[in-house]
């Protein structure tokens, strides 16, 4: 059996896992406790006294729970009855059994995708252990005003896509292609707004995001979009636009732009035929500051279609138009928020391994779907990517990413070195990417 390299951890000194605990977390956690102190009078007083009541109460759980982190206190086992309670403390005992010399399992000591998920879904504990404030997002105002700030490249992006769809007649596939490319791309650099990164500062896009592409490809990494574009079109009729029966699956990552580039990537793909059905699948609750959640979703749509932009309203007409006919469908499952290593995915959830099954091909959205697709390990940088998965391939997969984090596979030898020489940040800065495809069939 060959064992996979140590996770990264704020316990290596100095590293960017250790600078996310010290520094960013407590400031996310400080912007939580802000925010709903915020919004006392206009969200939880109208509970009344209760309402009063709750906000302490959920202020004074993040505050510890804020303490605990800067303190290095050991991992407490959840306390609520939620259907992932369980999980979370089984996955707690399985860090406990990995820790040297039965050292508790802390924040600075065991693996950061455990530690960091931790704290998410503590802040979730701490809410929903707080009725009648339970299913308040702290994120949301965010998330929403990230969306408002890229207006214009909304529009930008909008009006691109209905004009190309507009003369799609006569479509070649050497038409297709170019489109597809240029809004999987869009789709890509999309995920460099995110608002985790920045402990929840700027997660905006302010330029027309089709103008940057040309500029931006030197710094993607690893370019599989050809094998993306193969899985597409090998079901496909000699016609090219004919429809067929090939199901997509996104693992959405950020609201905001991103999101709104990932809906018109799949709009794209199922209004020319090269997909019949698009699965979105998001987080279950709030989840690293921007992440899409149900409402989110909805959200996002809505204000689509309430645009006063034509092709913007006609985006969100049309989106509409696809959920209503079953084109589109949005899914969550509690996998998503558990702090599981993708190739834990058969044993730990099943039922969605088998979903994915389904797929013909499934787009993880973002940095930290890649890190759980490599276990967020120190694998060395020309390890394949399949081998990074350990076993975790349902179907044809294919990773979006802006590199956000240290960790980084299937490079070409000496191609890392000759970055860290040109730019030490290169893993963290959100400036470089890599659309990573994997695939279960024989090429
Ligand atoms: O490293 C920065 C960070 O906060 C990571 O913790 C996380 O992997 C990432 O940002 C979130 O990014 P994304 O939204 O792309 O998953
Ligand atoms: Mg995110």
């Amino acid at each position: 059996v060959l064992i996979p390299p140590p996770s990264l951890s704020a316990k290596y000194e100095g590293s960017f896992a250790y600078l996310t605990v010290r520094d960013r977390l407590p400031m996310i956690l400080t912007k939580v406790i802000d925010t709903i102190h915020r919004n006392k009078n206009n969200f939880f007083e109208k509970h009344g006294e209760v309402g009063v009541e709750a906000e302490k109460r959920a202020i004074s759980f993040l505050s510890k729970l804020r303490n605990e982190l800067q303190t290095d206190k050991p991992v407490l086992l959840l306390t609520d009855s939620a259907d992932d309670t369980e999980a979370w403390n089984r996955y707690m005992q399985r860090q406990q059994d990995l820790m040297e010399d039965r050292q508790p399992v802390s924040w600075f000591k065991s693996p950061w995708l455990y530690v960091e998920c931790y704290m998410y879904r503590r802040i979730q504990e701490a809410l929903w252990l707080s009725p009648p404030i339970s299913d308040f997002d702290a994120f949301k105002e965010g998330k929403t005003s990230g969306f408002f700030e890229s207006q214009q490249a909304i529009i930008s992006l909008c009006t691109y896509l209905r004009e190309i769809l507009a003369s799609t007649d006569n479509a070649s596939k050497k038409w297709l292609f170019e489109h597809f490319f240029r809004l999987l791309q869009v789709s890509l650099w999309g995920n460099r707004c995110d608002l985790s990164i920045s402990a929840g500062q700027e997660n905006s896009q302010k330029s027309n995001p089709m103008d940057c592409l040309a500029d931006l490809q030197q710094f993607i990494l690893v370019d599989d979009s050809d094998k993306v574009w193969s899985i597409l079109t090998s079901a496909q009729g000699s016609g090219g636009s004919e429809k067929t029966g090939i199901r997509v699956d996104i693992i959405l990552d950020n609201a905001g732009f991103e999101l709104v580039t990932d809906l018109v990537l799949a709009d794209f793909m199922v209004s020319v035929g090269l997909a019949k059905e698009v699965r979105f699948h998001g987080k279950s609750i709030p989840w690293y500051v921007s992440d899409v959640n149900k409402q989110d979703f909805d959200w996002t749509i809505s204000q689509t279609t309430a645009s006063n932009h034509k092709h913007m309203s006609s985006c969100g007409v049309q989106w509409k138009r696809h959920v209503k006919d079953g084109a589109w469908s949005y899914h969550d499952h509690r996998f998503w928020t558990l702090p599981h290593e993708f190739c834990d995915m058969p044993a730990e959830a099943a039922d969605l391994y088998s979903t994915l099954q389904g797929s013909d091909l499934i787009l993880f959205k973002g940095d930290l779907n890649y890190r759980r697709l490599t276990g967020d390990r120190m694998w060395e940088h020309t390890v394949p990517f399949e081998r990074a998965l350990r076993g975790f391939l349902p179907a044809p997969l294919c990773s979006l990413r802006t590199l956000k984090a240290n960790v980084q596979v299937g490079l070409q030898p000496g191609q890392a070195e000759k970055l860290a020489s040109q730019d030490p940040e290169w893993m963290i800065s959100g400036k470089y990417a890599v659309i990573q495809f994997c695939s279960p069939l024989k090429e």
